[in-house]
């Protein structure tokens, strides 16, 4: 196999540059890098050092590197936290690699949620439910035919390992929710914006929660249907429609994208639902920080939040998954605030 090491920094062997001096730029590199990476993780990378990842396409923008690697670090673990891009015809390859070469467990990021979903080997309710996977948790088949997580295999090798599907993406919004707006979705009437998958999964789950009235808008109404029906067999008890509300709501829920662009158009319409009929608004997208959506929310005197509780709730949730051991969740919310908003 022909690996290529670093083809945009490594410098050609041309001109004075010699083989000689090239190794000692390369060796001065990488120890530079390690001496980087010593610094940033508290502690020096060893042969029992495990790896977790978040993989995605693409994934350069994740922020959750930071976010895990100060849990892990806060917990006392000698893992690291990194995140791989893979290609989506590449992620069988990659998770059943990644098993093979003992990784505590992945998180998938867009665009491999769903694609997960058939590629695992066993999956937990909260994936079924929710029909998408966002964590893996290794595990291994202990001397006895017991299935432990990979973090437990500390001298022992596992006859065996599988990946187990969980999905932490969901809670977490109803976790955010209550922590970061105050808001209980038991009784509660939701405009939720989106009916993507992100919107989909969403609704489903505040009707999960008990909320008493979902209202479902989405630029392509038929989507909107969709997830109406879906809940309408599901959660017969809940109120369902499509389209805006006429009176007041306790919480406007934007799960669509717009927003995240610079030039992007609002993700309603003003003229048909006027932000101060909303107690409380929430965007699911974090950066950046105040959308015109929560600057107009703000101004028509809602209380708001938006999605960065989310990523942390559903990495805290993955972190113990893979541990067994209570996330650190304010280490992990202060190394997430410093990546994403600099402070
Ligand atoms: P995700 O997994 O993040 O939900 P998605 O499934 O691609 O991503 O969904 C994106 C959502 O944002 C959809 O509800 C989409 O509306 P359509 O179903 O009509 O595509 C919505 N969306 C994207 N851009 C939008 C815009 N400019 N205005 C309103 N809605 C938008």
């Amino acid at each position: 196999m022909q690996v290529r090491m670093g083809s945009s920094t490594t410098p050609r062997l041309e001109g004075r540059v010699t083989r000689a001096r090239f190794l000692n730029l390369d060796v001065a590199r990488r120890f530079a890098y390690n001496r980087a990476v010593m610094v940033s993780t508290g502690g020096g990378l060893t042969a029992s050092t495990r790896i977790c990842a978040v993989v995605g396409h693409p994934v350069r923008h994740s922020a959750s590197p930071a976010m895990q690697n100060a849990g892990i670090a806060a917990l006392g673990l000698d893992w690291r936290y990194v995140a791989l891009e893979v290609r989506p015809e590449d992620l069988g390859a990659a998770i059943q690699g990644a098993g093979a070469m003992g990784f505590i467990g992945l998180n998938l990021t867009v665009p491999h949620k769903l694609l997960a979903f058939e590629l695992v080997d066993l999956l937990d309710e909260s994936a079924r439910e929710w029909g998408a996977v966002n964590t893996i948790r290794f595990e291994g088949c202990d001397a006895g035919g017991g299935w432990r997580p990979l973090a437990e295999f500390k001298t022992e090798s596992p006859r065996e390992v599988r990946a187990h599907g969980f999905n932490t993406d969901a809670d977490a919004i109803v976790q955010s929710l209550r922590e970061d707006l105050g808001l209980e979705p038991r009784g509660a009437r939701v405009l939720v914006l989106g009916a993507g998958g992100a919107g989909r999964v969403a609704a489903l789950r505040l009707a999960r929660a008990g909320a008493r009235a979902l209202f479902l808008v989405n630029r392509t109404r038929s989507k909107a249907e969709e997830v109406a029906a879906a809940i309408r067999q599901k959660e017969p008890g809940v109120e369902v429609e499509v389209g805006y509300p006429t009176g007041g709501v306790d919480l406007v829920l934007n799960a669509t994208s717009a927003g995240l662009g610079a030039g992007d158009s609002l993700p309603w319409d003003p003229s048909a639902f006027e932000l101060h009929q909303a107690r409380a608004v929430y965007d699911m997208i974090y950066r950046p920080a105040e959308t015109p959506l929560l600057r107009r929310a703000a101004e028509a005197g809602c209380r708001t939040a938006n999605g960065l509780g989310m990523l942390l709730y559903q990495g805290a949730k993955a972190l113990e998954l893979w541990s067994g051991q209570r996330a650190p969740v304010e280490v992990m919310r202060e190394a997430l605030r410093g990546n994403v908003y600099g402070d």
